[in-house]
């Protein structure tokens, strides 16, 4: 696991932002996957204006949404599909075919069979090229909540008290807020051939600490990601405050620069 920690949250998300457009480069086809919520706004942001100021094209790539709260329908304007298309989809020239984000309306009848042709999409174009992620003020990924099966699949998932109060700032009575997601599992994610976190903000210190330097436990979903094997957090100094080995991290981030330069000489 890296830890690149930056002065601020413009220079996180620029720099996750420029991570997304190498990989694009070197395969336009690739396969995305995407969070919602607040932290990512600004890698989307900046992508928008790689494309709209340096050209990046979207056209053949591909991308999987996480999660998506169950019975809001994709017009929703707090669903995540809402979400997708208002700060990054619309302002791109992605092909609207290449978008998988969980359907909201399905019925509960139906939900199990759903989950599995989701997965079964991922597979289809040969799995997660590179995945974003948040981090909950709980250690979720996705809506993988305290105490998901590590090995989880794309299921319903009911949100904590927690989530659900964190995510009532969207509503405009926290009463609308759904009790229930659809989400790719803890295993789904851990799938990705590579993975980026962004945190920001003092608020997700304390989690960020537990995450990435407590044991591995499903009480917080994201310390799993210590056991991946090709993963990147992206940190503003706020959000890196309680890390004990923050120094090393940052002697490691210019140490990675200078083994760069000296492999391309
Ligand atoms: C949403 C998702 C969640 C968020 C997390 C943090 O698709 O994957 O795990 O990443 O709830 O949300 P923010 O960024 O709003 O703090």
């Amino acid at each position: 696991m890296q830890v690149v920690i930056k002065a601020n949250y413009d220079e996180i998300s620029k720099e996750a932002a420029l991570t997304v457009k190498q990989r694009l480069m070197e395969k336009p086809s690739f396969v995305l996957g995407l969070a919602t919520g607040s932290t990512p706004l600004g890698l989307y942001k900046e992508l928008i204006r790689m494309h709209k100021e340096e050209g990046l094209s979207f056209s053949h790539m591909v991308t999987f949404n996480l999660d998506e709260y169950l019975g809001l329908a994709p017009d929703h304007p707090q669903s995540y599909n809402f979400f997708m298309w208002e700060n990054l989809f619309k302002h791109i020239n992605i092909n609207p075919r290449n978008v998988y984000i969980p359907d909201g309306k399905v019925k509960p009848v139906d939900v199990e069979e759903y989950c599995e042709w989701y997965e079964s999409r991922i597979k289809k174009f040969g799995g997660i090229d590179l995945q974003i992620l948040g981090i909950g003020r709980d250690g979720h990924i996705g809506f993988n909540e305290p105490g998901s099966s590590l090995g989880s699949r794309t299921r319903v998932k009911t949100l904590t008290e927690e989530t659900m109060q964190d995510n009532a700032r969207f509503f405009k009575d926290p009463s609308e807020v759904p009790t229930y997601s659809i989400t790719m599992g803890v295993g789904t994610v851990m799938e990705a051939k590579e993975i980026l976190m962004v945190a920001s903000g003092k608020n997700k210190a304390q989690v960020i600490a537990t995450a990435i330097e407590g044991g591995v436990t499903a009480q917080v979903t994201a310390s799993v990601l210590q056991l991946h094997k090709k993963v990147t957090v992206f940190l503003d100094e706020e959000a890196a405050s309680l890390l004990k080995r923050k120094k090393y991290y940052n002697f490691v981030a210019e140490a990675v620069k200078k083994f760069q330069a000296i492999k391309e000489s």
